[in-house]
């Protein structure tokens, strides 16, 4: 039984994102391997994988028997689009029967289907969203998702958005090259929209997993002066949670005047992460030395090497 779950946990990328401060834990599940759009920093339709259900319903009954008695588990439903994986509906059914909660990640173009929504809108107490909304300009959402859903994808999270409970609901906008010098207007226009809504919303920072996203990519510098001259006082809620990937080296950190920001630090044992990112020698003054991420290779290709201000107490 280890044996398969190893394989399929290897397969499937799954992780384990333990919390053990607050006794938590958070299993990302990647069910399917395509996707309804084609994000342009994404690496969709990759090999058209979809996991069978009975090895998910293994893994999922792994984790809770692994984990139930010390933690409160939830199961993250991820990549690339799980709302299109066939059994979707029978997953969150199975998962949350046994009282355990479940994060949905997703574009929302699935939740135009009522007959979708109505399948799991009985579960609506254990289920939170996490919902890519990459701008809210026609051209550039449809650029960046390489569709033409701008309309309907903002219809669909608003149907979400009246079905569900809005504290449940995240929306994740990645800032990119292309996004970023309208993200205040993001904001405003999120206000207006979305008005009869406590909104949430996320920052992440593009990622390069690919050369190709090298020009997709924005300076931290810039991802700090946009932050820090957000001028905004309405309602929507900004979550300055930078997880995983989705970050900056800790000493562009320093420089953010929120004080309410968190950094998850999870991934920094894996041996991709460290294939993937880069410290340049000067980081070895920085008394963040040994807890920051470092910047992706890519990203030192794109930028030079002198933004990089160590900090020296
Ligand atoms: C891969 S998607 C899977 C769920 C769903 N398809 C969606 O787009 O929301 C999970 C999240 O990762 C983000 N993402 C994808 N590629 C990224 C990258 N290279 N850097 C940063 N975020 C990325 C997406 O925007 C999305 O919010
Ligand atoms: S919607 Fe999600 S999975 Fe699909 S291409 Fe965009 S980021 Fe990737």
């Amino acid at each position: 039984m280890i044996e398969l779950i190893n394989k399929l946990k290897s397969k499937w990328d799954i992780n384990e994102n333990i919390d053990d401060e607050n006794k938590s834990i958070e299993i990302v599940i990647r069910l399917i391997k395509v996707c309804n759009e084609n994000c342009l920093f994404c690496n969709t339709n990759l090999d058209k994988s979809v996991i069978i259900y009975e090895d998910l319903v293994k893994i999922i009954d792994y984790f809770i028997d692994k984990y139930f008695t010390n933690y409160s588990i939830y199961f993250s439903l991820s990549w690339w689009e799980p709302t299109i994986y066939k059994n979707f509906d029978k997953i969150v059914e199975y998962i949350c029967q046994k009282w355990i909660n479940i994060k949905i990640q997703t574009n929302a173009v699935m939740f135009s289907n009522k007959s979708f929504i109505e399948k799991i809108i009985k579960y609506k107490n254990y289920i939170s969203f996490f919902i890519s909304f990459h701008s809210h300009i026609e051209k550039i959402y449809n650029h960046i998702t390489s569709s033409n859903l701008y309309y309907s994808s903002l219809l669909w999270i608003k149907n979400i958005y009246n079905n569900f409970d809005s504290d449940s609901i995240k929306i994740n906008v990645v800032l990119n090259k292309i996004n970023i010098n309208f993200f205040h207007e993001q904001i405003k226009f999120f206000d207006k929209f979305f008005s009869n809504y406590d909104v949430n919303i996320i920052i992440s920072i593009i990622y390069p997993n690919k050369s190709y996203h090298k020009k997709l990519l924005v300076s931290y510098n810039k991802v700090v002066d946009v932050i820090n001259t957000l001028n905004y006082t309405g309602k929507v809620k900004i979550i300055y949670e930078f997880w995983w990937y989705c970050q900056m080296p800790r000493c562009f950190f320093t420089k953010l005047k929120v004080d309410d920001f968190s950094i998850n630090e999870v991934w920094l044992d894996l041996d991709v992460w460290v294939q993937n990112m880069v410290k340049p020698s000067v980081c070895k003054k920085c008394i963040y030395n040994y807890k920051c991420i470092g910047l992706p290779r890519l990203y030192l290709e794109e930028f030079n090497y002198e933004e990089i201000i160590p900090i020296i107490k």
